[in-house]
């Protein structure tokens, strides 16, 4: 599995989010309560909206189009609960915060 270099773990730091591209992919990496790193896909399964433009309490993201809530931990949909958003493989090292997209691609919800 090959990583790509996002940022720096500067650049995100604890109930913070931020929006990049990687490789094509708009990944959104949130650093949730406790201080994890978390890559999920940056655009909302429901539609055709960045989550970077919602909120993030440091646990949950919620999206600005329908508030459609999403667990920061793991992705999974909290409301509804029936989707989620797919969650690319995070590697730290050192100060450097490293993707995946091998083999990842975004969910799309009902809508
Ligand atoms: S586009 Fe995100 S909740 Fe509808």
């Amino acid at each position: 599995m090959s990583f790509t270099k996002v940022c720096t773990v500067d650049d995100v730091w604890e109930g913070e989010m931020a929006p990049y591209t990687v490789n094509g992919h708009e990944i959104l990496l949130v650093c949730a309560d406790g201080g994890e790193i978390k890559a999920f896909q940056g655009i909302c399964p429901h539609q055709d909206i960045a989550l970077s433009e919602g909120k993030f309490d440091g646990n949950k993201l919620i999206c600005r189009a329908h508030l459609w809530q999403f667990d920061a931990g793991t992705g999974q949909g909290i409301n509804p609960d029936d989707c989620a958003l797919a969650s690319y493989p995070v590697r730290i090292d050192g100060d450097d915060v490293f993707v995946s997209t091998e083999g990842v691609e975004p969910l799309f919800a009902h809508s």
